[in-house]
């Protein structure tokens, strides 16, 4: 047992989450981080319909008995999101934690506290974690330059933006990016974090959804082969190296216009992680990656860590004995 903030307030064992993650974080990783002591989020964005949502919420539910949580992304997409709808399922369903991203969470905050609900906004950088401790959230979930997924625009990395952020809030804060075992999740307990979020870390593993081919493609991938573009038009993202994203980077280079890259930045994760094939389109990915030598199941991974974050401070108690 590792106690912390985090763990308190989310009733969890170990202060590990593994953050809400298009298209793959489904019923059977988030309950699998679950049962092994984390906290996993659902993402309602991957569902096409309100009731394909809640169809996977009940299956998670009938795979634990522990907490799952629900991500709620706020960013515009292209297609109006039913953000109402997904609050009021949160809400049906019980679920105790919510994470927000991609914008402001102002709209939300007050109908999921008023139903009980615990809420987290994951945020790049310091000023959105202080702006989101003013609407009154929960916790901060603040992501460094090596994450995978949306980084931000600051490039600023988790090793700063932890305890920057730990100086500028009073609220829990949860580190991400570019953190993928114990030794990382020492350091940023160390940096004054309350717990540690993953996402490439968690898609190496048994239960995330993926082809073998894929996760393969993890494990045998060096801490340089992401890439992080788009930031010239507003979506900076660190997606995994391959073809496709090269591409994307080039164009970007040549200062192409959001419609000219349309056509490649539309192929976005399911294609590459349901046939397998690297070359398919575009897949978020952190530099984590470079830490991913095998797919265990999440509760290996878990129990690896912490067995990891005992040697780290052992370690370290050596050192400062
Ligand atoms: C494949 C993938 C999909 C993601 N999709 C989302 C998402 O839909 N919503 C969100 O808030 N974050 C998303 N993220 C970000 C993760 O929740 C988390 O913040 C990030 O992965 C942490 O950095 P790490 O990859 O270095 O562990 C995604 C990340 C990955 C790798």
């Amino acid at each position: 047992m590792i106690e912390t903030r985090i763990t308190k307030m989310f009733g969890i064992k170990y202060p590990i989450l593994c953050g809400g993650m298009f298209w793959v974080g489904r019923a059977e990783l988030i309950a699998a981080v679950a049962n092994a002591g984390g906290l996993g989020f659902l993402t309602a964005a991957t569902y096409p319909t309100i009731e394909e949502l809640q169809d996977d919420i009940h299956k998670a539910k009938d795979l634990t008995d522990k907490p799952i949580g629900l991500n709620i992304n706020l960013f515009a997409a292209v297609r109006p999101q039913p953000i109402e709808r997904w609050v009021e399922v949160a809400i049906e369903e019980k679920i105790p934690v919510v994470e927000t991203s991609g914008s402001s969470p102002k709209a939300i905050v007050a109908p999921l506290h008023a139903a009980g609900v615990k809420i987290m906004h994951k945020v790049p950088g310091v000023r959105y974690a202080q702006s989101a401790e003013r609407l009154g959230v929960d916790a901060v979930c603040v992501v460094g330059h090596e994450a995978g997924g949306h980084p931000g625009m600051d490039e600023v990395t988790t090793i700063v933006m932890v305890p920057a952020t730990v100086d500028a809030v009073k609220i829990p804060v949860v580190a991400g990016g570019g953190l993928g075992d114990g030794r990382g999740l020492v350091a940023a307990l160390a940096l004054g974090a309350d717990a540690v979020l993953m996402g490439t870390r968690f898609m190496a593993t048994q239960e995330c959804r993926g082809q073998a081919a894929f996760k393969e493609w993890m494990v045998n991938a060096a801490e340089t082969e992401t890439v992080y573009c788009m930031k010239s038009i507003m979506n900076p993202s660190r997606l995994a190296k391959n073809s496709v994203a090269e591409k994307v980077v080039a164009l970007e280079k040549r200062g192409a216009t959001l419609e000219e890259m349309l056509p490649l930045i539309s192929r976005q994760g399911p294609a590459v992680v349901d046939s397998g094939n690297m070359e398919d389109g575009l897949v978020s990915m952190g530099q984590a990656v470079g830490l991913v030598h095998d797919v265990p199941t999440c509760k290996e991974l878990i129990d690896r860590m912490v067995e990891e974050a005992e040697a780290a401070q052992q370690r370290l108690g050596a050192i400062f004995a």
